[in-house]
Order: structure tokens, then C-alpha cells, then sequence
């Protein structure tokens, strides 16, 4: 048995205790709940039935803490994701080699315990960059800082991890490259080889999971995002050419009900098409809808949202290469497109709360969660991968 699984079945307090001190003093908050997911109807159920897997990001604050959201990712979810816990700046303390592994480890342990796979988010995002890595300038210095992350994260989830995405949003046509290539940090301070080193280091320490290039607004009509779609092929077939290992790429889909940069199905079904074409696996990983410049209405805006779920995962679905889909949250009440403390919008002009997820604040299901649950049902089954 993994160590880690042997310790956190052993001594699960241990666990807790990390992630109560990594939260923080003065919240109060209730014991975690590792119960087994009863197999009524859900979207895990009916994903599953399609040789697809459904899921959600949670939080150790939420695992600890949010007891009935808990038991509806327990109902619906086959895999989840920690939504920050894995970001390097988010468990690192200031100081090289210095990361708090309390909440990832909650995370990981509540996959592990309820049987869920989970999915790694993230090894490298140039946005969750320690600042301490900023200040390393010999060559050898990044390339050791680069190697160690990944070898401490994934090492320490081996054999626990579904799929990793290695590097988080590797392309930016803003920055000029020809090649399409993000610039900022490890491309800057290392060159483009920093990809090689990132997926070869997660293939030699963890060999069982899959690794990801994990990209987004690429399903929008725009000459900007034809662009990166061009760019995210090309990055995909040198990796090949070169026994890079890559074994799927991530489609985030944050996508918008209203006023967005048009969406082509058409464009998402070509590109979809050309992924699947290079042998790779494709995950949709952190699906949701602004409903940013949606009408107040409730219930025109849930139609709107709901719609633009529809739209997405029936054009999406019909690609059999595509194996997983995991909306970037599961209930409105935990959103980052809702700010937690106000519970206002974050992007709405009228202040209302946004109505983002497939669930409301109440844990009740919207006309999103129906959407996705039709779509689900009526995708054509595919090999599960
Ligand atoms: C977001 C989280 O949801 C927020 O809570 C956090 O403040 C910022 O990051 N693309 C990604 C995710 O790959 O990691 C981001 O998550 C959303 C955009």
C-alpha cells in the first residue's frame, strides 16, 4: 500500500489536524465525513454509463467543513480535483522546498476513502508561481526548483493520480511567439525545453497517470483563439515527434451565456477531431457559465446557462476521444465566479449572485444540471480512457 494511503487510513487525525492548521486558526468547523456514495441517479451515474467520467473540484476547507455539499459530490461526482490545494503558490510558505502538503493530502485521502479518482491540478501554472522561483537565475537552479515540484507533488500522490495537468496554460498568442508559446516565467527564465523536462519528470515519477496539457478558450470563434488552437496542435505534435510524453489535453470551458466571444460548436468539433487524430485522450476539465451579462431574470438566465452547457457537451460529446468532464465546481455556493464572503457577483454589474454550476446555493438542481444530465444520456457510449 502507498505510504500516504497507509497513513492516511491509519491516522486520519493526522490529516485533519494539517489541514485545520493550514486553515488557519479561529474557524470553526466540523469533522469530515468519508462516507460511501450511494448509487441513486447522477450525473456520475449516467457520465459512467457512457464510458465517461463526471466530476468536480473540492476543497479541503470544503471536505472539512461543508458537510451537505460534501454528500452531493458524493452523489454526483466519480472524480474530483482540488481547486487551489495543489497550486504550488498555495502550498508554499514563502521558502524553497517549504510547501504545506495538509490540504492537498485532505484532498487526495477523500478520493482515495470514497473511491473517486482524482484528477492533479496542477504541477507548473506560470499564474501560482512561488516568488521565490523568481529570483533563481542560473540555469541549473530553475531546472533543479522545476524538477523537485513536480518529483515532491506527484512522488507523493503516486499511483493515487488519475491524470495530471503538468503544465497549466502553456499558450498565449498575445505574447508574440511564432510558436504560440506563453512566455511568462518558465519559458523566460528557462526556454520552451521546460516542457520537456515537466512531462518527462511526471512520466518517471508517476508512470501510472495520465499527463495533461490543460488549455482554455479554446472552443471560441476568434481569429485570437484560432490562433492557440494552432499553436496548442503544433506544441502537441513536437512533444510526439520528440517523445515528449502527453497523454490527453484539457479543454477548461469557462465559458459565457451572454455577450462572451462567440462559441462555434463547428470549430470545437474540428479541433476535437484534430486531438483525437494525434492518438491523444481529451478531458473537459473546469467547465462552467458566466452568466455575467445574462438578464437579471432567474429563470431566463438559468435557461441561458443551461443552454450553453447544451451546446457545449452535445458538440463535445459527440467526439469519442473525449473521456471525462469535470464542471469547475458542482453548486453555486461554492464558485469562483461567486465571491464567497459577500456572496455577490463577481462580474455582474447589477451585483446580483451569479448561477454559475449545475446546482444553486441550496444544493437544488438548476435547469444546468438537467442539460448536463440530458446530454450525459444521450452521448454515445465511447471505450473509457
Ligand atoms: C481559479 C480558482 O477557481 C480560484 O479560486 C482562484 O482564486 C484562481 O484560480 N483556470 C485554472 C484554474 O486552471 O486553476 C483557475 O482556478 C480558473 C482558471
Amino acid at each position: 500500500m502507498h505510504e500516504l494511503l497507509k497513513s492516511a487510513s491509519q491516522s486520519r487525525r493526522r490529516f485533519i489536524a494539517a489541514s485545520l492548521a493550514a486553515l488557519g486558526n479561529g474557524i470553526a468547523v466540523a469533522a469530515p465525513v468519508f462516507g460511501r456514495a450511494e448509487e441513486t441517479a447522477s450525473l456520475r451515474k449516467l457520465a459512467a454509463e457512457k464510458g465517461l467520467l463526471y466530476g468536480t473540484t473540492i476543497s479541503a476547507a470544503q471536505i472539512i467543513g461543508d458537510k451537505p455539499f460534501v454528500d452531493l459530490v458524493l452523489q454526483q461526482a466519480g472524480v474530483v480535483v482540488a481547486e487551489n490545494d495543489m497550486k504550488w503558490q498555495d502550498m508554499n510558505r514563502g521558502v524553497r522546498g517549504d510547501d504545506n502538503y495538509g490540504l492537498a493530502d485532505t484532498v487526495a485521502a477523500f478520493a482515495y476513502e470514497n473511491g473517486l479518482a482524482l484528477r492533479g491540478h496542477n504541477l507548473l501554472w506560470y499564474h501560482r508561481t512561488p516568488g521565490w522561483f523568481f529570483d533563481l537565475s542560473s540555469r541549473r537552479e530553475i531546472e533543479d526548483a522545476i524538477v523537485e515540484r513536480i518529483q515532491a507533488l506527484a512522488g507523493r500522490y503516486r499511483g493515487m493520480v488519475h491524470s495530471w495537468d503538468v503544465v497549466n496554460e502553456p499558450i498565449e498568442p498575445k505574447d508574440g511567439r511564432p510558436d504560440g508559446l506563453r512566455t511568462a516565467v518558465f519559458l523566460d527564465m528557462f526556454g520552451p525545453e521546460y516542457l520537456d523536462l515537466a512531462y518527462r519528470t511526471a512520466r518517471e515519477t508517476d508512470p501510472g497517470a495520465r499527463l495533461v496539457v490543460n488549455e482554455y478558450d479554446v472552443e471560441l470563434d476568434t481569429p485570437e483563439q484560432e490562433v492557440r488552437r494552432t499553436a496548442l496542435l503544433n506544441l502537441l505534435e513536437r512533444m510526439q515527434r520528440c517523445g515528449v510524453p502527453v497523454d490527453a489535453v484539457g479543454i477548461q470551458a469557462h465559458l459565457s451565456c451572454a455577450g462572451g466571444p462567440p462559441f462555434s460548436a463547428a470549430r470545437l468539433r474540428r479541433f476535437l477531431a484534430e486531438v483525437a487524430g494525434l492518438g491523444l485522450a481529451i478531458q473537459i476539465t473546469e467547465l462552467d457559465v458566466t452568466d455575467e451579462n445574462a438578464p437579471a431574470d432567474t429563470t431566463v438566465r438559468d435557461r441561458l446557462v443551461a443552454d450553453t452547457y447544451a451546446r457545449f457537451l452535445d458538440a463535445a460529446l459527440d467526439e469519442p476521444a473525449v473521456k471525462m468532464v469535470v464542471t469547475w465546481g458542482l453548486s453555486d455556493r461554492h464558485s469562483w465566479i461567486v465571491r464567497k464572503e459577500t456572496h455577490q457577483s463577481k462580474w455582474r454589474a447589477d451585483g446580483l449572485p451569479s448561477r454559475p454550476l449545475p446546482f444553486d446555493t441550496d444544493l437544488k438542481p438548476k435547469p444546468a444540471f438537467e442539460a448536463i444530465a440530458q446530454c450525459f444520456a444521450h452521448a454515445p457510449r465511447r471505450a473509457a480512457g
